[in-house]
């Protein structure tokens, strides 16, 4: 049986029904710091946000267009309200902490114009706001499809974001751009981070999460939750800094198609006093559903794995297509099958297995289909597979679709079967497409159309995978996914995704060297991120070509050793990478020995410090011992910071193990020079560790006694 428990103690739930039709309600958060006003005005609802004094959202209308222009955004008058409470807690089968406190109250209004009726649904967390809109079925209304919503998120022009472009080529896969809110545009991007003015398709807007440093010292990040059978919300900016919600469209200029009646993703405001404090949020997930009834997920299991993958993407030695230098040869497959059970890894990706690579793969979405089923031809399935349950370990599938959907759904069962016919319990999917608008599907009509990757088409399509995907007991590592909303708990075998630039690019161009300061912030608020740590040779490791192989010396990974050790306590991920090739660790046993002890299941998260863009100290607590972990890392800048372990145990002893930067580790002049220093601390000890420039720091911490 499933395993979401709840183990709190008391659910308080109160309904106070009121007729009394004020036009401005307010509701505030259980601990009264933040509040929500609800109110009409000229028969339009508006909403507003206040964090103690400060405002958070000023003035903002709600609402929705349907089909055949019905406005519900105005001519509404309120015919219910009614207010809830809850508080309750669950426990997540696993997570980044095993104790989720789950508590707000909440606002319903039910509006009503002329005989239509619309839901309005507020929740008021310690952590933040969401909404929701709900039109149940009725009469009056001929479609459901929703071709405009107006949701508005007002904020001051004087708020900057973080922030990537939306409507653009390469899904998420952008570097931050951090400018006021009005300056969001393709232009603004293209002068400032990445070329992509070419790109004319789509409006100027952002994808979330948002995440802003407002004027008045807030911090707010701006999302959704529980992203099912909709389109992706966009944040446009209006001008004085005013974002309104856009939906993607299909490829026939509606946004959303639905049946019979509407329940949108909850519109998440999360709100915090520091960047630290946004980490700590869980109300993304709380925003989401346990698993249904009577599932059982106790078959997902976190891991960490390695991949014949870095020698294509990273050092270029090898090739996904079939060639002299093919990568996922059984003679290598059992090298790394060899040394990764030998270190206790639980997975061994092997990419570039099956029918349809070749040379030109990437990525258009014209290449030929994929078959899933159908092996290269020095690549036997049944044998390694076997081989590698014999050592303990498991081979991790791989599916890129290259953006081919109706092909890929097409194999979905066979591909599965087969999969589990080989004892495969996890698979890393793909959709690379680098153009925008550009997912190709046969409509009802057998015409050829395309589609914005993250619309309701492709929302439809990865439920369908997922769904299908636990039928046969398998977990996905979804890369090119659409963002994590917090299905991860309904879900539990959606167990991680990449939506961001992951390590992958400084193999094949660079992140730069701040880039993962940010993440944290923006794409890591949304849920876990396969960002494939763990890169020790960090430069002279790529070729020139697979035929030509000499060393290509410009490449490097921004990064030093220390950094890529503290990414697997900071960047959270229930399936976590090592990265680099076996080699590339023996060089290093000391610090391998780190990730491999490392756990990927945790009970308690404490941020430390942190700074957008700057820097970031984290600590984890393992789910299953009293160790804890700890993570550290820089931007360009070397720092130097004072640690305290007031969050440890009174009167116990601790022992650190610190893998830390040398006096002359630098990210770029000597990246893989680190040291180890052992010593032992109790709960009120401090210590000074410097970072390098670009570096960092990851510390064991075992008790002694
Ligand atoms: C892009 C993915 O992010 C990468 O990890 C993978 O190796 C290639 N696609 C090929 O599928």
């Amino acid at each position: 049986m499933f395993i979401m428990k709840k183990i709190f103690v008391s659910i308080s739930l109160f309904f106070f029904v009121s007729c009394s039709f004020n036009s401005q309600t307010t509701v505030k958060s259980p601990d009264s710091s933040i509040s929500l006003d609800f109110q009409l005005s000229n028969d339009q609802p508006f909403y507003t946000i206040k964090k103690n004094k400060k405002v958070v959202i000023e003035k903002s209308l709600l609402g929705l267009i349907l089909e055949n222009k019905l406005d519900f955004s105005s001519g509404f008058k309120i015919q219910e309200t009614s207010n809830s409470s809850y508080s309750d807690s669950w426990a997540p089968s696993f997570g980044e902490e095993s104790n989720i406190i789950n508590e707000y109250n909440q606002l319903s209004i039910i509006l009503h114009k002329d005989s239509l009726e619309m839901k309005l649904i507020f929740r008021v967390f310690d952590d933040g706001v969401a909404f929701k809109y709900e039109i149940p079925n009725q009469t009056g209304i001929p479609s459901y499809d929703i071709i405009d919503e107006k949701t508005e998120f007002n904020l001051s022009p004087n708020d900057k974001a973080w922030w990537i472009p939306a409507f653009s080529y390469r899904r998420y896969e952008f570097l931050h751009a951090y400018s006021s809110i009005d300056s969001i545009s393709k232009k603004y991007f293209s002068d400032s981070v990445e070329d992509i003015s070419y790109d004319t398709l789509g409006i100027d807007a952002a994808h979330t999460p948002l995440t802003l440093k407002k004027k008045n010292g807030l911090y707010v990040s701006l999302h959704e939750a529980n992203l099912i059978n909709f389109s992706s919300m966009t944040l446009a900016p209006k001008g004085d800094g005013n974002l309104e919600a856009e939906l993607y469209p299909w490829s026939d200029g509606i946004k959303v198609k639905l049946e019979s009646e509407i329940i949108s993703p909850w519109r998440t405001i999360q709100i915090a006093e520091n960047s630290s404090d946004l980490l700590s949020s869980n109300m993304i997930l709380n925003l989401n559903d346990d698993p249904e009834e009577g599932s059982d997920f106790s078959w997902v299991k976190p891991g960490k794995y390695m991949g014949v993958w870095w020698e294509m993407i990273g050092t270029n030695q090898s090739t996904w297509w079939p060639s002299a230098n093919h990568g996922a040869n059984n003679k290598k497959v059992i090298k790394y099958l060899d040394f990764a059970s030998k270190h206790k890894f639980d997975g061994l990706l092997v990419e570039g297995w099956n029918i349809g690579w070749h040379p030109e793969w990437c990525c258009s979405g014209n290449g030929n289909p994929f078959s899933f089923t159908e092996t290269q031809d020095d690549f036997d399935l049944p044998y390694l597979s076997k081989y590698a349950k014999g050592k303990g370990i498991r081979l991790v599938g791989h599916h890129e679709t290259g953006g081919q959907i109706q092909n890929y759904e097409s194999q979905l069962d066979d591909a599965y079967s087969l999969y589990k016919e080989n004892g495969i319990k996890f698979i890393k999917t793909g959709y690379v497409n680098d153009v925008s608008k550009n997912i190709k599907r046969i409509d009802e009509n057998g015409n050829i159309v395309y589609e914005w990757h993250h619309g309701q088409f492709m929302i439809n399509h990865m439920q369908r995978v997922i769904e299908k995907a636990a039928e046969y007991e398998i977990s996905i590592i979804k890369h090119e996914p659409i963002k994590d909303t917090g299905l991860r708990r309904k879900y539990p075998n959606f167990i991680s995704r990449e939506g961001a630039k992951g390590q992958e690019f400084n193999g094949f161009s660079s992140n730069g060297v701040n880039h993962i300061t940010v993440l944290p912030f923006t794409r890591m608020l949304s849920g876990p991120m396969d960002y494939t740590p763990g890169i020790f040779q960090l430069n002279n490791f790529r070729f020139k070509s697979p035929d030509n192989k000499v060393i290509d010396n410009a490449a490097i990974v921004p990064s030093t050793i220390t950094k890529e050790l503290a990414l697997y306590v900071i960047m959270y991920s229930p399936m976590q990478m090592a990265a680099d090739l076996p080699e590339h660790y023996l060089k290093h046993p000391q610090a391998f020995e780190f990730i491999k002890n490392v756990p990927v299941d945790w009970s308690e998260k404490v941020v430390i410090d942190s700074k957008i863009g700057s820097h970031i100290i984290l600590a984890r607590k393992d789910k299953f011992s009293e160790n804890w972990y700890l993570g550290g890392i820089t931007n360009q800048e070397s720092r130097t910071v004072k640690l305290d372990f007031s969050f440890l145990e009174d009167d116990k002893i601790y022992n650190l193990n610190i893998f830390q930067d040398t006096d002359n580790t630098h990210w770029k002049e000597n990246p893989m020079k680190y040291e180890v220093v052992s010593r032992l601390i109790s709960s009120n000890s401090t210590i000074d560790l410097t970072m390098a420039e670009g570096g960092g720091f990851a510390i064991e911490i075992t008790v002694t006694k």
